[in-house]
């Protein structure tokens, strides 16, 4: 599979099968996230693995609601991983202040595609999620209050009759110029 076919098969993936995903693919995935770019190399992140069924459906319970229902499928997901932004270095942190850019959130969100992708590679799905209930996530894992969580993601085998969607994105005329805005 070249680059763009892998992207191009990677989706969210809202629909799991209840095979348990092994702990080598787990890591192959981490260690994807881990090879990241980051701002002055800071690598502001850390990924919890929430795999234990219970707590899992803990923190599923804690992205959803009566009134905003949309994640309840986070409950079908057999992994769910915590990505936390942690203190970058001082140099990215002066960069940050100097040139008024959260390159920590750039820095977490291309570590997370780094972690689909090689999900997907393997078979696996994966869903980012952005919606959740940030204090008792951090309350049912002991993370520091004055931490923050940055995105959760879902991992899991795709239930069976799992199909590819076409893309639905902007036109290229649309984002992309030359030489001009
Ligand atoms: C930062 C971020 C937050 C997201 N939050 C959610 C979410 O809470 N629930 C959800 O179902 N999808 C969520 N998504 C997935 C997007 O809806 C999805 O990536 C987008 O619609 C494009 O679809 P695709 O991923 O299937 O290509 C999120 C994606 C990102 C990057």
């Amino acid at each position: 599979m070249n680059f763009l076919e892998l992207i191009k098969i990677r989706q969210s993936v809202r629909k799991y099968s209840d095979k348990n995903v092994e702990t080598e693919k787990i890591e192959k995935c981490i260690e994807a996230a881990r090879l990241a770019p980051s701002a002055s190399n800071a690598q502001p992140w850390k990924f919890i693995v929430v795999n234990n069924p219970e707590l899992k459906n803990k923190i599923a319970n804690d992205t959803f609601s009566t009134v905003v229902p949309f994640n309840k499928f986070t409950l079908q997901a057999p992994v769910i991983i915590v990505v936390t932004i942690e203190k970058p270095n001082v140099m990215s942190m002066i960069g940050s202040r100097l040139k008024n850019k959260e390159y920590k959130l750039i820095d977490i969100g291309i570590a997370t595609e780094h972690f689909c992708l090689q999900a997907t590679e393997l078979g696996l799905g994966t869903c980012i999620l952005g919606w959740f209930n940030e204090n008792k996530i951090k309350k049912i894992l002991n993370i520091p209050k004055k931490k923050t969580i940055g995105v959760l993601i879902t991992l899991g085998y795709p239930c069976n009759e799992y199909i590819i969607r076409d893309k639905k994105r902007k036109n290229t005329d649309e984002i992309r110029t030359y030489n001009k805005y």
